[in-house]
């Protein structure tokens, strides 16, 4: 990435504008998280709820101890073990942090993101950058600039980084002394944060009645035509019916339009390219209706059933 176009977006934060950037999760859509004016023009191009608090996105270290006070031993071994890299931490917020960003919560998520570009423009900024996945508020998350541009064709402007390496978003945990939930699962899991930091208590949210983190919404994420998780003898499919498998399959009826996130199962692939086969569908004018294959729930297949599910759950609620 040239270095003008970082001094580019880094004046466009600066000025209030908004930029999309790459992180190693999804695309995100910055804006100075010091400045509310700038932080409410997320909302608006997003059409997001203003109970949706944002993710406080940092480059550096002392950047934490600005925006939390005093955090804890724990809290810095917690993210000395795992940033810059895909985990959001929800702590206690400090007074600099507007409310907007927290959409009025007590609490913060802060997360430094392992991707150059990104970090690269928070240092140019001079700022710490608030930034929601770039996409419409509900809809399939970006992994690519040509995601952004098709769903936030206003942006002020976007860092194309490529294709995204990890593909779904960073797990997300409050931590409040040794107790931590996990709020959104993630490449990064319970058991590897319970096995690097023993003293730790984790735990998981059960589905709770207090709406924690909006990211436990139970529908998000979803295509712009039905999805259906494939059930076992369901063939065959509808016509016009896409495809979405997991491994190699030579069942495939005459027709059907397949993708293929992996070939064998992998499930760091499947993770890599769940948004991005999904985007395909979604631009198909072939595809009327689109089948996703589940995946076992173990490991990074957790977050992964977290994603399929929210996306199929406004075309079948009854899941
Ligand atoms: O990987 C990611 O986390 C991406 C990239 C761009 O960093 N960002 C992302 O942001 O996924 P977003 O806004 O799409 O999802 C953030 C989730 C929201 O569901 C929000 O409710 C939750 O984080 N969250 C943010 N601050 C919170 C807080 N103080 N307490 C509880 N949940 C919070
Ligand atoms: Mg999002």
């Amino acid at each position: 990435m040239e270095i003008d176009k970082i001094q580019t977006a880094a004046r466009i934060i600066n000025e209030g504008g908004l930029v999309a950037f790459p992180t190693e999760t999804v695309y995100g859509l910055g804006a100075n998280a010091l400045n509310p004016i700038a932080v409410a023009k997320i909302f608006a191009l997003k059409e997001r709820p203003s109970f949706d608090p944002l993710i406080v996105h940092i480059a550096s270290f002392d950047d934490l101890k600005i925006l939390t006070n005093q955090p804890t031993d724990l809290v810095l071994k917690l993210a000395e073990k795992f940033w810059p890299g895909p985990l959001t931490i929800v702590l206690p917020k400090s007074s600099i942090v507007p409310d907007i960003v927290t959409s009025g919560l007590p609490t913060v998520g802060i997360r430094m993101p392992d991707n150059e570009i990104a970090l690269n423009l928070i240092r140019t900024s001079k700022c710490p950058i608030a930034a929601p996945s770039a996409n419409k508020f509900g809809n399939l998350s970006p992994v690519s600039a040509s995601h952004v541009k098709k769903q936030l064709p206003h942006v002020d402007y976007i860092l194309d980084g490529g294709r995204t390496k990890i593909g779904i978003e960073s797990t997300i945990v409050s931590l409040e002394g040794n107790i931590c939930t996990l709020l959104r699962p993630g490449k990064i899991t319970i058991d590897e944060i319970n096995n690097s930091l023993p003293d730790l208590f984790v735990f998981r949210t059960h589905n709770s009645t207090a709406l924690i983190s909006p990211g436990l919404l139970k529908s998000h994420y979803s295509p712009n035509k039905p999805l259906y998780l494939l059930q076992n003898n369901q063939t065959p499919l509808p016509d016009h019916s896409g495809l979405i498998l997991h491994s190699k399959n030579d069942n495939i009826q005459h027709g059907e339009k397949v993708i293929y996130t992996s070939q064998n199962n992998n499930l760091l692939e499947i993770a890599a390219n769940l948004f991005s086969t999904l985007h395909a569908m979604e631009d198909d004018t072939q595809v009327k209706q689109i089948f996703i294959e589940p995946v076992i729930e173990e490991g990074l297949g957790i977050a992964i059933m977290d994603r399929i599910k929210k996306a199929v759950y406004k075309y079948n609620p009854s899941l």
